[in-house]
């Protein structure tokens, strides 16, 4: 503000003036801070905070206590050469990058012959008032003259011209065909998702490969593994799981109603750290959501903000794979960071979401995670996200391939999440 030059040639009728200027002056930028009483951009609330602390001692969720790091910059190779082309980018940098992922975090899928078979079990014509087909569909993966089956099911709604699809990784449970028809629920909301134009397909995660760390032998890992391959890179439940989302998105693709390039992958949580590797591993998938999926999905693991890599392989070592334990306690040892998962999404579209109380899942690290895969958006020459500011409560960021927003209140998927990715996913559908 000029206000030192003014003060210098003030009389009594500018002193008043300048008096008024400077109020109003005041005035505009309290109302930049605070429009509505509302703060322009997301802090976590110190009762928040400390409701975190008291639920999880031992851990961190202090933001001056996040300690200083160096992300590694996904368009640098590991030689410390710089990827300035999309050429170089899809010739040697993504495919660096995935390896990385697959060895140190997620695992190497094996390479087993397989074959997939999708069988109709049951049935439903005109739902949801709006002549919607749903289907519930058995997968049989045979190998070796062993199976594993696992259901899932597609709703597609009426339509003259094809459809996206949304493919739903549902940690929680199956909804079987009459009860996705007959009831709502909004960790699902297929009639919302269907009355807006959009086919969707869901199954649960525990179907394909137990979520409990002693039930392998019940899995499709079980199936697929090839005992003589590395321990230590061998993937886990959060790589098949990833992998049923393919096989799922195979069958959608076989129906003449579904548009192939309008394809999403979406999960909450354990089912958000999915979707982000199911986007990665299959580029097929035009669309990755992944809400509140915090460490191992796409807060930065630098930050050890929340839940940490120590305490996700103690209590979940049936998700990573076995070498991700390795970093325990020393994150920054990781040869990757989270960023650079959502980089390899690049140059299709991702929508990340958060929620306010979920400090375990570190909204901020999930935000900035999104902002520094942005560099690879832009070798593409594409619009995304930069500001590194996170938006309020309750306003999501739209830009270009890149979307966001945290919400009021727990953990959770809410119809209010999906609201917000739907109208993301119409930006980049239609
Ligand atoms: C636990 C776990 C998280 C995970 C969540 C969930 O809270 O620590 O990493 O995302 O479960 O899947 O619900």
């Amino acid at each position: 503000m000029a206000s030192g030059v003014l003060t210098g040639s003030l009389t009594q009728q500018s002193a008043m003036n300048h008096l008024r200027l400077t109020f109003a002056l005041v005035l505009a930028a309290s109302s930049v801070a605070t429009a509505h009483g509302a703060p322009q951009t997301w802090i976590a609330k110190q009762s928040v905070i400390k409701a975190n602390q008291k639920k999880r001692p031992g851990f961190n969720f202090d933001e001056s206590k996040v300690p200083s790091y160096k992300l590694p910059d996904p368009l640098v190779s590991a030689t410390g050469k710089a990827v300035t082309t999309v050429q170089d980018w899809k010739d040697s940098q993504r495919p660096a990058i995935l390896k990385l992922f697959r060895e140190h975090v997620y695992g190497v899928r094996p390479d087993a012959h397989y074959t997939v078979v999708h069988k109709e079990v049951g049935r439903r014509e005109n739902a949801f008032g709006v002549g919607a087909t749903a289907r519930q569909i058995r997968t049989t993966v045979k190998s070796n003259d062993k199976s594993h089956s696992f259901d899932f099911v597609i709703v597609i709604p009426n339509s003259d011209a094809p459809v996206p699809v949304i493919v739903h990784i549902n940690n929680r449970y199956l909804i079987p065909i009459d009860k996705t028809v007959d009831e709502f629920d909004p960790f699902w909301p297929v009639e919302k998702m269907v009355r807006r134009g959009y086919a969707t397909a869901a199954f649960h995660t525990s179907d394909v490969d137990p979520d409990e760390p002693g039930r392998y032998a019940d899995g499709i890992r079980a199936l697929l593994d090839d005992p003589g391959t590395d321990q230590g890179t061998r993937w886990r439940c959060l790589s098949s799981w990833a992998w049923a989302a393919s096989r799922v998105l195979d069958f959608a693709l076989e129906q003449p109603e579904i548009d192939s390039s309008r394809t999403a992958v979406a999960g909450n949580s354990r089912a958000g750290k999915t979707a982000l590797w199911a986007g990665a591993e299959d580029e097929r998938f035009a669309l990755t959501y992944s809400n509140e999926s915090g460490c191992g999905g796409a807060s930065l693991s630098r930050r050890a903000y929340g839940e940490n890599v120590a305490r996700i392989t103690a209590v979940f070592p049936h998700w990573f794979c076995e070498r991700f334990t390795s970093y325990s306690g020393r994150e920054e040892a990781l040869p990757v960071d989270q960023h650079q998962l959502i980089s390899l999404l690049a140059p299709r579209a991702v929508y990340v979401g958060s929620a306010d109380e979920d400090l375990w899942a570190d909204p901020k690290g999930e935000y900035t995670s999104l902002v520094k895969a942005g560099p690879v958006f832009d070798l593409f020459g594409l619009k995304r996200i930069k500001q590194p500011e996170m938006p309020p409560l309750n306003t999501p960021r739209q830009v270009g391939s890149t979307g966001y927003h945290i919400r009021t209140g727990r953990h959770n998927l809410t119809e209010q999440d999906w609201g917000y990715f739907l109208d993301f996913a119409d930006s980049i559908f239609k």
